[in-house]
């Protein structure tokens, strides 16, 4: 099936960020008319301005997408905007970069509310409407921790393979609605996202500078829309870790804990 974005009534949270940023650019590109959600009000208008200046159709809506009454708003602003919503896009999402036994309670919570809660409470909301949408679909922003759990992003993996496994049980229940599912799975993205983190104490060498521009996952994010692909891998190192985690768990493992016991001696 080839979906065609033309006209296409899409919502999209983490609008303000990075690949937000970018995913709303190519999705306006794409001919899609988008609701850009996020809580950063003044980012989100200096977007809608600059997307409608190239003749895009977009509305701000100020979003905390914790927040119940922020959601049913977010949905509404759509359904009266465009009459109705045809592609939810969940990409706002949090990061924490530190071990687990001297984490907080209030991290896991913060990170578990705003990657898996958060975006599964807006889709529940989202499928009566999707269910009489043209091509519709749900599309999760997730990550290659969501496939394969990392020391340092303890959290984080959690909060990511929930969201990759809801998503595989709603690829068949939504079925019946005829709404798809979409799994993207990216690996470092240049995109800011380190700014943002609730700890930043990890120590591994990560280099978010040398990942995927965000343009460049915006594209391959429109093109897994496009041609309605259940599953994309992005970025070279997440297709490298994750093929070889397929081969050889027990390596990878092995390996993993090797360099935490190094960089914690
Ligand atoms: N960068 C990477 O290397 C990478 C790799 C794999 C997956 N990802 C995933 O990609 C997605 C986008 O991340 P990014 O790299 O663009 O990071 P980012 O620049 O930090 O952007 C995160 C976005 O989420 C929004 N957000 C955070 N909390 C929110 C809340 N409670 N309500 C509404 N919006 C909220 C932020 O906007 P406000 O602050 O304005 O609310 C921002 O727009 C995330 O799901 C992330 O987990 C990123």
């Amino acid at each position: 099936m080839i979906r065609d974005l033309t006209g296409k009534r899409a919502i999209l949270t983490g609008a303000s960020g990075g690949i937000g940023r970018a995913v709303a650019t190519a999705l306006v590109k794409a001919g899609a008319r988008v609701i850009l959600a996020s809580r950063s009000a003044e980012k989100l208008n200096e977007l809608a301005s600059a997307l409608k200046a190239t003749g895009g159709d977009v509305l701000a809506v100020p979003t905390d997408v914790t927040k119940p009454d922020d959601r049913q708003r977010l949905i509404a602003n759509c359904v009266s905007a465009f009459g109705g919503l045809d592609l939810l896009v969940n990409n706002a999402g949090v990061g924490s970069w530190g071990h687990f036994a001297d984490s907080t309670e209030a991290i896991c919570r913060t990170v578990m509310e705003v990657n898996f809660f958060a975006p599964i409470e807006l889709t529940r909301l989202a499928v009566p409407h999707l269910t009489r949408g043209n091509q519709p679909a749900v599309v999760n922003v997730t990550s290659m921790c969501g496939r394969k759990g990392m020391p340092a992003w303890p959290e984080y993996s959690a909060s990511k393979f929930a969201l990759v496994g809801i998503s595989e049980a709603w690829r068949a229940e939504f079925a019946r609605f005829a709404v798809d599912v979409l799994t993207i799975v990216p690996g470092m993205t240049n995109s800011g996202f380190e700014k943002n983190w609730l700890r930043n104490d990890g120590k591994a060498d990560l280099r978010f500078a040398d990942g995927m521009t965000p343009e460049y996952l915006a594209a391959e994010i429109v093109d897994a829309v496009r041609t309605n692909r259940m599953e994309t891998v992005c970025g070279s190192e997440a297709k490298r870790l994750l093929r070889f985690n397929r081969y050889f768990p027990r390596l990878t493992n092995w390996l993993l804990a090797r360099k935490v016991k190094k960089l914690y001696s």
